[in-house]
């Protein structure tokens, strides 16, 4: 029955990531086109379509400037009607008609809101995760966007940094393929597609690596993990014919993203091909400034565009607009350089269609935002997310009518915004359905539900996004009420079967500007844990997070943990669905769980060096192991890998090896395993990661079933950015194999390459 209902619902989400074909338009047919507006552009028209502003509210300076012909692309405005209006002053006032190019952030989901990012890579299900940007991408263009700022593909290896939660997480082969896919899923078989949108890669690049996880802190990355991690995902994207890509905000290596040639033109153009255009993070421009490394805001303007940035995304007005005019005229930047900016632009928004379909069908777009097929996309991708990471005595899945009463406890139990994660902008959040309500919808009169909040969590420092989007208002509780709600908790969890506690970080503590020291519960969520738990009735810890948290007493007192991340729109129903065994977990973390925040930088694929013996205890304060592995998750059923085949002992460098081994679900019930890949070499003229993911497949077994699963590993798998030889190398080594459930796996085999 759960395989009846889950396998075809699962068919239907794959399959928006199949869409129909556009025909691509033919280069020279397109760069005719191109030409044909450039020789008529003034210059002021040609730094116009650079130039990209931010837009809350009608405003009729905007207006003004796009019937002008000066603005090439706006961002925020999602009200199809207002998309028409400037649409229609750019397109019938403007001297040479040329359409804007609507942008936004659609990072999981726009009505419909999917699992966050981080969560949908713990899916590892790329179909999965491209049919639900297809949607996204549907819905959006539904209303007259035609540019989602996603995927974010930046590698995160500290959690302590807010904006893990949009990423694919720490590993650059997950990475790179959740990137692939979403590219897939957004732009559908080429640009233009209909119903589909313009990607952009992001944050272009390394971001990620934040010092001490502080959300826009310089990053120091030496080249060859530039190139073998965090570069990798955007290569992926480009190769999946990503059509524009976003500068970082942060110094790399002291040369800032947005003003950095290496980056944006060495690496990006010259060795990898784009084709597309390069925007600007939101005032990073201007911001070259702040770094300390351009003089003045015209300088910023000359060395961004020098560097590669193509169009200027800024609030306000663009450094672009207000300098790149007299830069021309004093000779610090050509012509030449602003048209061939020019060019990658316009060839975008000839590709997508939009001088031929510049506007939105207004009476459309309800329509498509209503689509339950979205909503029931949504509440599967949820639960495909969710990693089971406890499960003593099998407590879980809860048996239906076993418990007259339930105590469903914790302030994110029943908050409809926390329920969602930190990019939904444009949902309907009476829509949301949250954990209580799923619950209470899934047993019915079954059973009694009360639900307390226990503790309320917020910010020591607020958002400084509140002022832009105003936050849910928390009211902070006395010292007095506090403890009379823990106590209430406690009460209800005593006198219930069984409680539900729902902990974790509130929507504004994962995100942008939303970095901690610690991984701790926040506010008295521990202690909240801890005085449930201690009651001895049976307890169910459920988190919604965007990053792991420090959850270490949790993970030996509380029989059950299920890690649902925020998980959109339909997440109570899914988080019910998983509970009650309507659904069955399958997913496997994207990222090492730290036991805390100190361990942090940690991630799976480091090197060995020094007596590997000693590798869990190089702190003599705590483990330096992690709680939970990269690529752990448990299921209702079990699942044993065995026959590790190679197929060959020796071959060429170069040459392709194929690796087989069986995976047979034991458990009596029909469940989902990810088989992973991960390889080792030995030595060679680097010093090499101890394992690295090479491959992976999320299968669906009946009980008692076993399936043979194959990977390949040739060139692509096996090369690697040598620090030693600064190049790309596949060398004679000898490697080491394991498949199996996660990074621990112990199934090994061995081959060697010759040269
Ligand atoms: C800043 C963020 O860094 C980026 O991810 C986002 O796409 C832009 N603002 C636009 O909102």
């Amino acid at each position: 029955m759960v395989l009846g209902w889950a396998g075809s619902a699962l068919m239907t989400l794959a399959a928006f990531g199949q869409t129909p074909s556009a025909i691509p338009m033919d280069d020279k047919a397109v760069e005719k086109r191109v030409n044909g507006l450039l020789n008529q552009m003034t210059l002021e028209e040609k730094i116009g379509q650079l130039s990209q502003v931010f837009v809350f509210a009608p405003s009729p300076q905007v207006d003004e400037q796009v019937a002008k012909g000066q603005l090439g692309s706006v961002l925020f405005v999602t009200d199809p009607a207002r998309i028409n209006v400037l649409q229609r002053l750019a397109v019938e006032k403007s001297r040479l008609h040329i359409p804007l190019i609507f942008g936004f952030d659609v990072i999981h989901g726009f009505r419909t809101i999917f699992p966050v990012p981080i969560a949908m890579a713990a899916s590892w299900d790329p179909a999965m995760v491209a049919g639900a940007q297809a949607i996204a991408a549907k819905e959006a263009s539904a209303v007259g966007i035609n540019w989602a700022f996603a995927p974010m593909v930046d590698i995160a290896r500290d959690p302590r940094w807010g904006r893990i939660v949009e990423g694919a997480g720490e590993d650059p082969w997950l990475g790179a393929a959740m990137a692939a896919a979403q590219v897939r899923g957004f732009q559908g078989e080429s640009i233009g597609s209909p119903d589909h949108i313009l990607a952009c890669m992001k944050h272009y690049a390394g971001y990620g690596a934040a010092e001490g996880g502080r959300d826009y802190d310089a990053s120091y990355i030496p080249e060859t993990q530039m190139q073998n991690v965090y570069l990798r995902p955007f290569h992926a994207a480009v190769q999946a014919g990503i059509g524009s890509a976003m500068s970082a905000y942060m110094d790399l290596n002291d040369v800032p993203a947005t003003g950095n040639r290496w980056l944006l033109h060495d690496v990006l153009r010259e060795d990898w091909h784009f084709q597309g255009f390069v925007v600007s993070d939101a005032n990073a421009v201007k911001s070259l400034a702040t770094h300390g490394f351009a003089r003045d805001l015209s300088d910023a303007a000359v060395r961004a565009l020098d560097a590669g940035v193509d169009m200027e995304m800024a609030i306000g007005a663009t450094a672009y607009a207000q300098n790149l005019a007299a830069a021309v005229s004093s000779g610090k930047i050509t012509v030449q350089r602003i048209e061939e900016a020019d060019r990658a632009i316009l060839a975008i928004k000839v590709r997508l269609g939009l001088f031929e379909h510049p506007y939105v069908d207004e009476a459309r777009a309800a329509r498509v935002l209503a689509s339950p097929e979205h909503r029931t996309a949504s509440r599967l991708a949820a639960e495909r997310s969710a990693v089971l990471l406890r499960n003593e005595g099998n407590l879980l899945p809860l048996k239906k009518g076993a418990y007259a009463r339930i105590a469903v406890v914790g302030p994110l139990a029943d908050s409809q915004v926390d329920t969602l994660g930190s990019w939904a902008f444009n949902d309907d959040l009476a829509e949301t359905v949250t954990v209580l309500a799923g619950l209470r919808r899934k047993v019915g009169a079954q059973a009694q539900v009360n639900f307390t909040p226990g503790v309320e969590i917020s910010r020591k420092f607020p958002s400084p996004f509140d002022q832009i989007f105003p936050a849910k208002p928390r009211t902070p509780w006395t010292a007095d009420q506090a403890e009379s709600e823990v106590k209430k908790a406690v009460d209800l969890a005593s006198s219930s079967d069984l409680t539900i506690l729902v902990l974790g970080e509130a929507q504004d503590m994962s995100g942008e500007a939303a970095s901690r020291e610690s991984l701790t519960l926040p506010g008295n969520e521990e202690q909240l844990m801890e005085e449930v738990t201690a009651t001895g009735k049976p307890v169910v810890l459920v988190l919604l997070n965007g990053r792991p948290l420090d959850i270490r007493w949790a993970s030996e007192h509380v029989p059950a943990i299920l890690e649902s991340w925020y998980p959109g729109t339909q997440g109570g129903n899914a988080v019910a669905n998983l509970l009650f065994g309507d659904a069955v977990p399958g997913g496997k973390l994207p990222v090492t769980w730290p036991r805390n925040a100190d361990q942090a930088p940690i991630y799976y694929a480091h090197n060995t060096t020094q007596s590997p013996e000693s590798q869990g205890r190089r702190y003599w304060d705590e483990e330096s192991t992690p709680l939970y592995p990269f690529g752990y998750g448990l299921s209702y059923s079990a699942f044993r890998f065995s026959n590790l085949q190679v197929s060959q002992a020796q071959v060429k460098a170069g040459q392709t090896v194929e690796v087989a081994a069986d995976v047979e679900n034991t458990g009596a019930s029909t469940g989902d395993e990810v088989a992973q890949i991960y390889v080792h070499q030995q030595y060679g003229s680097s010093s090499r990661p101890v394992r690295e993911l090479k491959g992976f497949e999320r299968i669906t077994l009946a009980a008692h079933e076993k399936r043979t699963v194959h990977f390949k590993l040739g060139s692509g798998e096996l090369s690697y950015w040598s620090a030693a030889k600064r190049a790309w190398v596949v060398e004679p080594a000898r490697f080491d194999v394991w498949v199996g459930p996660d990074s621990k796996a112990s199934l090994h085999g061995n081959f060697t390459t010759t040269q």
